[in-house]
């Protein structure tokens, strides 16, 4: 039997905002099976990112129950969590998060070292796609917004993940900077075989994916 990639049952998470409390999600149900690619929409504050650092063990909940790969995380400790990152999961962020000081190359070869893995033909193939290729000696700041959000792409994919979380990666980009990335996001996840849960407040961006979530009063409605 193949399992979700990942399920969440009944999640409820809220935070303590000075002497209240604020519930964000009231019973969330959700599955993400093996090559779904979901786009998250709902209003600034409504508990997207909220939802996406649950999923990626950021953030820990009280009540409901996260699986991942048919395993309850309920008692997972630091060690099966980095794990998890480590062989299935890849983040890209609306900031780029790139390390300044290093070039391209040497921004996705040390992301992989974390991930105890080697560069692959799939990492020359990557930076290709990418259009990366010309600029893969360049320090990372010397290079557009564009450019930068394809190199976070190329670090989250070059370990194959088996899902991508993405938190509106196209939000510090312009139009024409934010379709391509999106294209090429949606191409080389395909490639991979990585399911995506994407973030974003545009409908154009939505539309690269299969199915489209929305986020609203701690509720999804699909
Ligand atoms: N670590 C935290 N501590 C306290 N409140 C938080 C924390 N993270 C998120 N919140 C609150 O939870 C709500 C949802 O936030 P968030 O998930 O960032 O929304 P979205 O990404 O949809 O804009 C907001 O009211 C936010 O202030
Ligand atoms: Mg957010």
């Amino acid at each position: 039997m193949s399992h979700a990639i990942v399920s969440l049952r009944q999640v409820s998470k809220g935070f303590n905002d000075g002497d209240k409390y604020h519930q964000v999600l009231t019973g969330i149900n959700l599955s993400i099976n093996p090559a779904d690619t979901v786009a998250l929409t709902g209003p600034s504050g409504s508990g997207k990112s909220t939802l996406l650092n649950i999923i990626g063990g950021f953030e820990f909940i009280k009540q409901g129950q996260l699986l991942l790969n048919g395993s309850d995380t309920s008692n997972w400790q630091d060690k099966q969590w980095s794990q998890f990152r480590r062989q299935h999961l890849g983040v890209v962020f609306q900031q780029f998060n790139l390390l300044t000081p290093l070039n391209v190359r040497d921004n996705i070869a040390f992301s992989l070292r974390l991930n105890q893995q080697n560069w692959s033909p799939w990492c020359d193939y990557l930076l290709s796609q990418l259009g990366l290729d010309e600029v893969k000696n360049r320090n990372v700041e010397t290079l557009s917004g564009g450019q930068q959000q394809r190199v976070a792409i190329a670090r989250a994919l070059a370990h194959k993940p088996s899902l991508l979380l993405a938190d509106e990666p196209t939000g510090n980009l312009d139009e024409k900077a934010g379709q391509q990335v999106m294209s090429l996001l949606t191409q080389l996840a395909q490639e991979s075989q990585t399911s995506i849960l994407m973030v974003t407040h545009s409908n154009e961006c939505a539309a690269f994916m299969q199915r489209r979530w929305h986020l609203e009063q701690g509720l999804i409605h699909e």
